[in-house]
C-alpha cells in the first residue's frame, strides 16, 4: 500500500432516513452552513446578486451555477482558510431567468450563461469553534473561469487540423470549457476538471452531409438540429456546419493551477476525448502519473493514462513547470474486463454466481502512445479525438455508465461509480455481463479494481463489484457481503471520494427509490466493509455532487436543486436555500460535529 492512510473503521453516526424533505438533512449531532451560493461576487467590482438584474458582466465576477466538482487546496500562511476549486456544469434557463422563453433566449441570457459556465476558484476562511466556511469575497486568488476564457490545448493532438477553427488556425488555443463535471487532484498540486456533456451545446449535426463526420458526430451523440440553449444564434462556433470542428475542442480533461490565476488552463489531448465524467491522477510506484477516468454513458468505456515522465519532487519553479507537463506524454488504455464465472450463470437478474462474487480478470488495452497509434485504421491523432471509436475497434467492454473513478488512498484499490442503465439488455442492446449483471439496471454498482502488484502501471488487474445498489430487500443487491438488514438503500451511485480513513464516500444521482439523493459512506476494508449509512439527503430536484470528506467536515455541492418537469422561477418546485419567496439557487453546503469531533467516528 501507500501507507499514509489511517486505519479502517466503520463509521458510526446515525444513518439519515431515506426522505423527501426540501432541505440538507445531516445526523443528529451534525451542524451546517451554505458556504456560497450561485450569484455571490467573487472578483472584484463584481455586484451582490439580483435575481432581477442579472448581466454578463456581473456574473463574469460572481459565483456560477450548478456547482458540481468541490475541491478544498490548502493555502499556506494564511491562518484557517482553504481554497475551494469548484465546477460549474451546466445552466438552467428556465430556473434563473423569471419569464425565459426557450425558443427565444436573449443575447443576454445566453452571455450570462456562458458566464455561469466554467470553474470558480475561491479562499473561504473556517469559522472560529464550528466547522462552516464562509468565502472570502475579494482574495487575490479568486478567480472565474467561463465560456470565454483562453485555453491552452496541450499534448501530441495540439495543432491537430482536426481542431483548427477560422478563429484559432493553430489548433492550439480553445475559449472555454463546457459542462465540467467531476474531477480530481494532481500529487504536484493542481486541479483536473472533466468536460462531460459537451454535446448539447452544438447545433446542426443533422445537417452534416460528409458520411465520415457524421459517423464521428453521431458517436459523441450529435445528430439533431438547434441545440437546446440555441448558442449557434449568437455565436457561429456553436453551429457544427460553420465551425466542424469547434466540437472537437471539448470533451477533454482540463487542468487549473488555482495558485496561479493568470495561467491559462489546459486541455490534455492525451487522456483523450469522452464525455469525461472526472479525472484523479495519484502515481505508479516508480513515479509516473496514472490517471483513472470514466465516460459517462451507457455502454461506454473505462479509462487510464499512464504518463512517460517521473514526477519531480520538491515545489521550485522547475519542478513545478516539469510536472504540470507530466499529462502531455504517455499512453492511454482502455479496460477490458472478464468475469470468472460461467457465462450462464449470469442471468441478468443480478443473481449472485455460484463462486458468491461478481468478479474476474481485467486487461488495460494500450490505444496510443505519443504519436504512435496502437488501433488499426486510426491515426494516434484519431485516437486521442475519437477515443470512442478506438474503444469500439479494441473490444472494450461496454460499461453501466462509468461515472467517477476514486483509488483509494490507503491502498490503491480503484472504485469506479457506475450508475445505471436503463438499456442493458433491450432490444439490441448488449445483455448482462458479470460486470454489469442486472439487465434494465436501475440502481447501479460499484466497481473495485486491484491493479497487479497494487502498481498504476500494471497492464492487468483483478476486479470484483463491491456494491451492487438498491433497495437491500431488493435480492439483486449486494453489500460487500456485509448483512443486507443493517444497511442504507442507495441507488444511482455518481461521484466518490475516501476520507482520511479509507472509508468510501459515494453521492448518488437520480435515485431511483424514491427518497430524495444523498451522500452515503462505507468502510472499504476490515469487519465493516460494505456497511453502507447515508450521511445526509438534498433538496427537492436536487443531486450530491462534489463531495470532499475532511477529518472534521464534509464539503458537498448541492446542484439543481428545484430542477424539476414544469418548474420555473414563478413555478419553483423548492425553496432551498433561502425560503419561500426566494430564487432557488444552487450552493455549496459543510457538515461538521457540533462537538467538534471526527467525522463518523
Ligand atoms: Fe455530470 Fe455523469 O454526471
Ligand atoms: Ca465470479
Ligand atoms: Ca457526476
Ligand atoms: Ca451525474
Amino acid at each position: 500500500g501507500h501507507g499514509h492512510g489511517k486505519p479502517a473503521r466503520g463509521l458510526r453516526f446515525t444513518p439519515v432516513e431515506p426522505n423527501t424533505a426540501d432541505a440538507v438533512t445531516v445526523p443528529e449531532g451534525y451542524g451546517q452552513n451554505v458556504v456560497i451560493r450561485w450569484g455571490e461576487p467573487i472578483l472584484r467590482g463584481a455586484p451582490d446578486f439580483d435575481q432581477d438584474r442579472q448581466s454578463a458582466k456581473a456574473q463574469a465576477g460572481q459565483f456560477g451555477y450548478n456547482n458540481d466538482f468541490l475541491m478544498l487546496m490548502p493555502l499556506r500562511g494564511e491562518h484557517r482558510r482553504q481554497l475551494l476549486v469548484a465546477n460549474h456544469e451546466y445552466t438552467d434557463e428556465v430556473l434563473m431567468f423569471a419569464g425565459y422563453d426557450p425558443d427565444n433566449p436573449t443575447r443576454e441570457q445566453a452571455e450570462i450563461a456562458w458566464a455561469a459556465h466554467g470553474m470558480s476558484v475561491v479562499a473561504v476562511q473556517e469559522e472560529w469553534r464550528t466547522g462552516a466556511l464562509r468565502p472570502v469575497h475579494r482574495h487575490q486568488l479568486n478567480r472565474r473561469v467561463t465560456v470565454s476564457t483562453p485555453f491552452e490545448v496541450t499534448g501530441p493532438a495540439a495543432g491537430s487540423e482536426l481542431l483548427r477553427t477560422q478563429a484559432d488556425p493553430s489548433g492550439r488555443k480553445v475559449l472555454g470549457t463546457l459542462n465540467n463535471c467531476a474531477g480530481g487532484t494532481t500529487p504536484w498540486g493542481t486541479v483536473l476538471s472533466g468536460e462531460e456533456n459537451f454535446n448539447q451545446y452544438f447545433a446542426h449535426a443533422d445537417q452534416v452531409t460528409d458520411p465520415e463526420q457524421a459517423a464521428r458526430l453521431k458517436r459523441y451523440g450529435m445528430s439533431g438540429g438547434a441545440s437546446s440553449r440555441k448558442w449557434e444564434r449568437f455565436d457561429d462556433r456553436f453551429d457544427i456546419t460553420k465551425e466542424p470542428n469547434e466540437p472537437n475542442r471539448f470533451g477533454w480533461v482540463v487542468e487549473i493551477d488555482p495558485y496561479d490565476p493568470h495561467s491559462a488552463p489546459r486541455k490534455h489531448t492525451a487522456l483523450g476525448r469522452f464525455k469525461h465524467e472526472a479525472a484523479q491522477a495519484r502515481l505508479t510506484r516508480d513515479g509516473r502519473a496514472v490517471v483513472y477516468m470514466g465516460d459517462d454513458e451507457r455502454f461506454d468505456y473505462l479509462y487510464k493514462f499512464v504518463s512517460k515522465n517521473r514526477m519531480w519532487r520538491g515545489n521550485s519553479a522547475a519542478a513545478r513547470r516539469h510536472n504540470m507537463s507530466l499529462l502531455d506524454e504517455g499512453t492511454l488504455y482502455v479496460a477490458k474486463l472478464t468475469g470468472d464465472s460461467p457465462a450462464d450463470e449470469i442471468d441478468g437478474s443480478g443473481k449472485l454466481p455460484e463462486d458468491g462474487e461478481f468478479d474476474g480478470k481485467g486487461e488495460w488495452i494500450p490505444l496510443a502512445s505519443g504519436d504512435q497509434s496502437f488501433v488499426t485504421g486510426m491515426t494516434a491523432e484519431e485516437v486521442y479525438i475519437y477515443t470512442r471509436m478506438a474503444g469500439d475497434k479494441v473490444g472494450a467492454t461496454k460499461m453501466d455508465r462509468p461515472e467517477d473513478v476514486e483509488p483509494s488512498p490507503r491502498d490503491g484499490r480503484i472504485y469506479v461509480a457506475l450508475t445505471n442503465n436503463s438499456q442493458r439488455g433491450t432490444d439490441g442492446k448488449p445483455a448482462a455481463d458479470e460486470a454489469n449483471p442486472r439487465n434494465a439496471n436501475k440502481h447501479g454498482q460499484i466497481l473495485e479494481i486491484a491493479e497487479r502488484h497494487h502498481d498504476g502501471r500494471a497492464l492487468r488487474f483483478h476486479w470484483k463489484l463491491f456494491l451492487v445498489c438498491g433497495d437491500p430487500e431488493d435480492p439483486s443487491t449486494y453489500f460487500g457481503g456485509f448483512p443486507k438488514d443493517q444497511v442504507s438503500p442507495i441507488s444511482c451511485p455518481d461521484n466518490v471520494t475516501f476520507d482520511p480513513y479509507g472509508n468510501l464516500w459515494i453521492a448518488t444521482d437520480g435515485n431511483a427509490l424514491g427518497s430524495h439523493d444523498g451522500l452515503f459512506g462505507v468502510a472499504t476494508h476490515g469487519r465493516m466493509r460494505g456497511q453502507v449509512r447515508q450521511f445526509l439527503t438534498v433538496p427537492t430536484g436536487a443531486e450530491t455532487c462534489g463531495p470532499l470528506v475532511q477529518e472534521r467536515r464534509v464539503l458537498v455541492a448541492v446542484q439543481h436543486p428545484g430542477e424539476v418537469d414544469g418548474a420555473s422561477v414563478e413555478n419553483p418546485a423548492s425553496a432551498w436555500p433561502d425560503g419561500p419567496g426566494k430564487i432557488t439557487r444552487p450552493a455549496v453546503v459543510s457538515v461538521w460535529r457540533k462537538n467538534g469531533g471526527r467525522i463518523g467516528a
